[in-house]
């Protein structure tokens, strides 16, 4: 098992925001968590890369990551896997990146981060990391605000082609984009699953999550609510928050394709 969650809980100023939250993500594997609008899961995604601020923090619980205790332990711990190991693409893809850095610089920065590269190779390996995802090398030379969101995710997930971490956690990434965006970016994660990497795919929706996940998990008011093969579970919801989720969804909701 690559993430280990046990029992879970974020406070903040002594009241519990997430609580008892346990699953496990695979090596390899897609793991959705589905849930509403301040369910929580963008908290439990920082928590997991260690970039909960005070006043919330982690309030009980475990994470495992590849065999290794990260809490409880030092914070340190946990932001040393951030990046390298465990990969997050944040749900504003334009807060993620500068805006005043083009976006091959950033690429290549990441890059020689986390691999030994002059600046001139990380450079010439963002622009083909950019023709991987769909877009165009030159782009290399362009400003976050000149992307489209669609265009701006691609880049992120380019960072992650790069990067190889054993764990991507993708908060949203295709909110906001347009049904022919966001299949292209469904498809550029399950690229990457293909080639072995694990993703938390954190959604509000359930055909994109349907589409990707083996297992979804769903939160509810700070809780997970259910857990199961994705199929099953929106086949056969057993608790309410997801049966209303399946029934408000059309009714292709369960099927392959995303929108
Ligand atoms: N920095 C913060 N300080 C205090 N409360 C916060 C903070 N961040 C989030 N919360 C609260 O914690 C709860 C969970 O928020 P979170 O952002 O994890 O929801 P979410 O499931 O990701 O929602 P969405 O689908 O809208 O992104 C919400 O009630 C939110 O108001
Ligand atoms: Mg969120």
């Amino acid at each position: 098992m690559l993430l280990e969650v046990e029992n879970l809980s974020i406070g903040l100023n002594g009241r519990e925001i997430v609580r008892n939250v346990s699953f496990s993500v695979e090596r390899g594997e897609v793991f959705g968590l589905l849930g509403a609008s301040g369910s929580g899961k963008t908290l439990l995604a920082y928590a997991l890369c260690g970039l909960l601020a005070p006043p919330l923090r982690i309030s009980g619980g475990t994470i495992r990551f590849a065999g290794e205790t990260l809490h409880p332990g030092s914070h340190k711990q946990l932001a040393r896997k951030r990046g390298r190991h465990i990969f997050m693409m944040f749900q504003s893809a334009a807060a993620a990146l500068n805006p005043y850095m083009t976006v091959g610089r950033q690429i290549a920065e990441a890059l020689q981060q986390a691999h030994r590269l002059s600046a001139k190779a990380a450079l010439r390996e963002a622009g083909a990391l950019l023709e991987r995802v769909g877009l165009r090398g030159d782009l290399i030379s362009s400003y976050p605000f000149q992307l489209s969101g669609g265009m701006q995710q691609r880049a992120l997930i380019a960072i992650a082609l790069g990067l190889r971490p054993e764990l991507l956690i993708a908060d949203e990434p295709t909110t906001g984009l347009d049904a022919a965006a966001t299949l292209h970016v469904l498809e550029l994660l399950r690229v990457l699953q293909q080639q072995g990497m694990a993703i938390l795919f954190i959604s509000h929706d359930i055909r994109a999550v349907s589409f990707l996940a083996t297992r979804t998990g769903v939160m509810h008011g700070g809780e997970l609510v259910e857990l199961g093969e994705t199929q099953q579970l929106l086949a056969a919801p057993q608790h309410p928050y997801t049966r209303e989720l399946t029934t408000a969804a059309l009714p292709s909701a369960t099927a392959q394709t995303p929108a």
